[in-house]
């Protein structure tokens, strides 16, 4: 079978790159944007940074903010609800991935509103039409959801978190403005960086990974490794090597997928709403570990990558131990914690059931059962 490649039409990189939207959106001939944004966002005024340059250059918009993290099926519904109304001809997304995804699901329903009830869009839904124009300008350094054909929404009914996947929700534009992500706090810096580089290891060690995304994921690996640190501490070479590391790590695993951290993450997010960024933090070690035997030589490019010293003259056995290790002190270096409370014993089969059925979890290089899963929740127990 082919190897795709789905990517934007145009990104833009570096700081001050969101005065590009002026001239996007005029180029575009675009009347009016529907802004989307979570509260935070715009108490913060980050949602701001964008919608002024809107004003200053005379372009219509109308915010909508009903976006909570982890989104659910109701922000995409009342959102579209609110986009008919506004009589918006383009989207653009402002935040994290739970703003993009937001967008995404919008823009795909508007489209194809077929798929009004959202649930249908599970997994790879069947749409007839590409989503209204989007132009997506991330606020964390994490999901890359700007430029993966990726979105998650949460359906709090069935406490579950479902990813959807559709070449049709690609933004056309995305603006990755390292400015756009200096107000984060150093905990949310901190997760949604392991996020990204969960993308990179899961995308990197999944099934389907081929030389191209391999190119994008060791970048990405190297990239984040370096600048996390730097980041968590608001440096700017660090804010600008996690802005393009995790694009370059969205530009891999959107096109090959991910594995069984990411199928726990969206688990642990539905039942705990904890935040996608720690829980995947939580699992890329101990996935790792369980993985290890399954992932040939890969492990020793990510040692590499992560900068470890001495890989070649390294064993299997040492450099698979020296990746892991070398994940393991990012992790504590940017104080990510190991451990969940929230879990109880009589919630395992329900959220090893759960990480069995997600989208991600067939990508595993090693195939997870529903056992296997449980005993690797109980190690953050
Ligand atoms: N589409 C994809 O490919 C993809 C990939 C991975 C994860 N996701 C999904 O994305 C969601 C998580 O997104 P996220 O981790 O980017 O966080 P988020 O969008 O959920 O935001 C989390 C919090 O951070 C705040 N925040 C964001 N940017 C900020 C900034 N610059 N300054 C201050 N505060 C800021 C927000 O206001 C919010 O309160 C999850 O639902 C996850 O499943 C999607
Ligand atoms: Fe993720």
């Amino acid at each position: 079978m082919a190897n795709r490649i789905n990517l934007n039409q145009t990104s833009y990189h570096g700081a001050g790159a969101i005065e590009e939207i002026a001239n996007e959106a005029k180029a575009h001939g675009f009347k009016k944007a529907f802004v989307c944004s979570d509260p935070d966002l715009v108490k913060f005024h980050v949602t701001s940074k964008v919608t002024d340059i809107l004003e200053k250059n005379g372009l219509a918009y109308e915010l909508y903010s009903d976006i909570k993290p982890n989104p659910t099926i109701e922000n995409v519904q009342h959102g579209v609800q609110a986009f008919k109304d506004s009589e918006a001809d383009y989207l653009i997304a402002i935040g994290g991935g739970s703003s993009m995804d937001t967008s995404k699901a919008i823009g795909i329903i508007i489209a194809n509103p077929e798929f009004e009830d959202v649930r249908s869009l599970e997994g790879t839904a069947p749409t007839k039409k590409p989503c209204v124009p989007i132009i997506a300008v991330p606020t964390t350094a994490g999901t890359a959801a700007e430029v993966t054909i990726n979105y998650v929404i949460t359906d709090v009914e069935r406490k579950r978190k479902f990813v959807c996947v559709d070449p049709h929700d690609m933004p056309i534009i995305a603006i990755i403005d390292p400015e756009m992500m200096s107000s984060m706090p150093k905990g949310l810096t901190a997760s949604t960086g392991m996020d990204a580089l969960t993308h990179a290891i899961e995308g990197y060690t999944t099934k389907a990974a081929w030389e191209m995304t391999d190119m994008f994921h060791l970048k990405a690996i190297e990239l984040i490794s370096k600048s996390l640190r730097g980041a968590v501490e608001n440096t700017k070479e660090g804010r600008e090597g996690m802005a393009l590391g995790q694009y370059i790590a969205g530009m891999g695993f959107s096109n090959v997928g991910l594995g069984i951290a990411h199928s726990m993450a969206h688990t642990l997010g539905a039942v705990y709403d904890t935040p996608h960024g720690v829980a995947c933090a939580m699992m890329l070690p101990i996935v790792m570990e369980y993985n290890q035997e399954c992932t040939g030589e890969k492990y020793c490019e990510i040692a590499r990558a992560m900068g470890v010293k001495g890989v070649d003259e390294m064993s299997q056995d040492e450099y698979r131990k020296a990746a892991i290790e070398a994940v393991k002190k990012l992790s504590v270096d940017v104080g990510i914690p190991t451990k969940l409370e929230a879990i109880k014993e009589e919630d395992l089969q329900f959220l090893a059931e759960s990480a069995h059925a997600d989208a991600c979890a067939p990508g595993n290089p090693k195939d997870a059962s529903v056992e296997d899963l449980k005993d690797l929740f109980r190690k953050i127990m």
